[in-house]
């Protein structure tokens, strides 16, 4: 049989420091919960080693709000609940899973990591990884770091075998001027947490249980040290959380650079953790990339705009200020300046939506043009049609929306309306300032506005009789 982890994020705690009601695990960094930070890093670890997997979540505070989080997450089917009733302390956390998910115990390995830590990355799993499993005699091991502010962090205290770890609490004076500190992380040889963790007490300072206990110096338990804090960097308060959000971006942005994506100025670059980005892509100062945001290759966004789980396909371009949403752009489509795309805007390849342009919950065929002053909403609008200046679908009647249907290589001159449900076909022709309440068949011509009179040498008569 081959090797496997059950990976357990303990996410049961109360956060009080951070004031707020969500609890800390569900508190968002770069528009993504904190905890889900945790659960990538460890799929990205468990898919990159040659382990079997399983992730363990122990939820306490707010458990309902775990639940609805689990409930809808894309990656359901990798994770698994623990509910710890009361917060007892970490070791009495990791109980709680395997009381709820027993089947933990036939994993080879266990690791245990915070819900907090969202610059945590597969990297540090790995290493830590590596460090257990080529000392085939070790039982456990806990990434630790120097810090020359260890207040609140366990001490490691190091003895004949093994070592063990005192809290800041519990610790004498000269134990508190260690340096090196527990970070939080563990693996462990899942036998040797069989062995332990029911023997662990709380007869301690905080009357907590402590995940701590498992390493003791008559075990065969390794601290690896890492170069740095930052990865384990935990986040207490709001502004730590502040503090932890810059260097997310920071590192978000510098991955987005390794790919090959030009940002003019990423300082005032707000882009999310889920945003994908092709190379070549060129990104101008002020822009904000929202969500699950995808940009294809090459494409050029200008300053000012919003783009939030929106798809831009390869080579679009979308100008300056422009605000999307939930809309897919295909190749090579231009968008703007100034407009607005709504949820569910599909616009076609090589298309153009110009200058205070809306889209809402429409489709635009390839090459189409909407480009000036229009609202475009419920419609479907076929291939290289051109809608002029100022078109409005009237796709609400005060009580319902009903669709406009326009065919391809269709025109539709300026200042026109669609009361809708309304079709006009192929290859048809719209006449300015029609209000069109009629379908117009295949190759059709509609118009829709009364009849010109002109009456020679009026204007002077006209002019008179208002004066008088
Ligand atoms: C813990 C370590 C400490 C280490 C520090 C690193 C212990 C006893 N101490 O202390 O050595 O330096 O982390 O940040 O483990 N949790 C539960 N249930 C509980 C208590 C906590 O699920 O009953 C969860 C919390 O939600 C959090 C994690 O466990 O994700 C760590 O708990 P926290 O209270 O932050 O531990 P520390 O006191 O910081
Ligand atoms: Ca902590």
């Amino acid at each position: 049989m081959s090797n496997s982890i059950g990976i357990v994020i303990l996410a049961a705690g109360k956060g009080t420091r951070m004031k707020i009601d969500t609890p800390k695990a569900l508190v968002q960094a770069l528009g993504k919960p904190l905890l889900d930070f945790v659960v990538d890093a460890s799929l990205e670890f468990a898919h990159s080693s040659s382990l079997t997997a399983e992730i363990g979540v122990v939820v306490g505070h707010k458990k309902v709000m775990l639940e609805a989080w689990w409930n809808d997450h894309e990656k359901k089917s990798s994770l698994k609940l623990a509910w710890q009733k009361e917060q007892n302390g970490t070791a009495d956390a990791l109980k709680a899973c395997f009381n709820d998910l027993p089947h933990f115990w036939n994993h080879t390995y266990t690791l245990v990591a915070c819900a907090d830590t969202p610059l945590i990355s597969a990297a540090e799993f790995k290493q830590l990884f590596t460090e257990l499993t080529s000392h085939p005699d070790y039982l456990g091991v806990a990434a630790t770091f120097e810090t020359s502010r260890p207040t609140g962090y366990g001490r490691i205290v190091q003895g004949e075998s093994g070592f063990h770890i005192v809290e800041e609490k519990d610790a004498t004076d000269s134990e508190r001027k260690i340096t090196e500190v527990n970070s939080g992380f563990y693996i462990l040889k899942t036998a040797h947490v069989k062995a332990v963790l029911g023997s662990i007490s709380n007869q301690n300072k905080s009357g907590e249980f402590y995940l701590t206990d498992l390493f003791q110096d008559k075990f065969k338990v390794k601290s690896v040290k890492f170069p740095s804090e930052t990865p384990f960097l935990g986040i207490n308060t709001l502004e730590q959380l502040s503090g932890v959000h810059d260097l997310l971006q920071a590192k978000k942005m510098k991955s987005l650079f390794a790919e090959g994506v030009q940002f003019l100025n990423a300082s005032t670059t707000y882009v999310e953790q889920d945003v994908k980005i092709g190379v070549g892509t060129l990104v101008y100062p002020g822009v904000s990339l929202i969500g699950k945001t995808h940009i294809g290759q090459n494409v050029i966004i200008e300053s000012g705009c919003f783009i939030k789980n929106s798809d831009i396909k390869d080579g679009a371009e979308i100008l300056a200020n422009s605000h999307l949403e939930e809309s897919v752009v295909h190749m090579g489509a231009s968008i703007g300046p100034m407009a607005r795309l709504r949820p569910g805007a599909d616009i076609g390849a090589e298309a153009k939506v110009g200058n205070f342009v809306e889209i809402k919950k429409s489709k635009l065929g390839a090459g189409a043009k909407v480009s000036h002053l229009s609202y475009v909403g419920d419609a479907d609008i076929g291939e290289n049609s051109n809608i002029g200046c100022g078109f409005i679908t009237c796709n609400f009647d005060g009580a319902n929306k009903h669709k406009t249907k326009i065919g391809k290589n269709t025109f539709i001159g300026s200042d026109c309306q669609m009361i809708a449900p309304v079709e006009i076909g192929d290859d048809a022709f719209v006449a300015a300032g029609s209000t069109i309440t009629k379908n117009v068949p295949n190759g059709g011509f509609g118009i829709a506005r009364s009849q010109q009179v002109v009456k020679e040498g009026a204007a002077k008569r006209f002019l008179k009789t208002k004066k008088s």
